[in-house]
């Protein structure tokens, strides 16, 4: 079992279309072993972004997921950091395949309705940021 972490961000709450991405979590047979609703600060943002500091989109892309709260998750199932990748599919909906998340829901590029770990080191920085142990079960 592997485990991956995974963002319902700020465009997506903000159309009460979080219980919709939560439902294709669960069809896809991913156990939800934490979940909790944050308004992140800008500065909490950038810290969580640090790797793309250097990219003329960072100070937007921080602005944007701190605007209003987000829903973060910490998912669970064989393979899942490259399974929750897959089922939202490309980071520009424009290239995203049909029936993925950011293909049915995502806005643009930046403003694409969630967010997964790309790699096992990037989830071991990402679901300490946000969670204890004690609160994944
Ligand atoms: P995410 O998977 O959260 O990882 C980094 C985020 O930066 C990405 O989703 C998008 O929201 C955003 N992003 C990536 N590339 C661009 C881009 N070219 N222009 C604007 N935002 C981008």
């Amino acid at each position: 079992m592997e485990r991956t972490f995974a963002i319902i961000k700020p465009d997506a709450v903000e159309r009460n279309i979080s219980g919709k991405i939560i439902s294709k979590i669960e069809e896809a047979g991913f156990k939800i072993v934490g979940m909790k609703k944050i308004h992140l600060s800008k500065s909490q943002a950038e810290g969580f972004y640090y790797v793309h500091k250097e990219r003329p989109f960072f100070n937007d892309l921080c602005t944007f997921m701190s605007r209003s709260p987000v829903i973060v998750m910490v998912l669970e199932k064989e393979n899942a950091i490259a399974a929750w990748r897959t089922l939202m599919g490309a980071t520009n909906p424009a290239n995203a395949e049909p029936g993925t998340i950011r293909k049915e829901f995502a806005k643009n590029i930046e403003e694409n309705s969630s967010h997964g770990s790309d790699a096992p080191e990037t989830a071991a920085f990402e679901i300490p940021y946000f969670f204890s142990a004690l609160e994944l079960v």
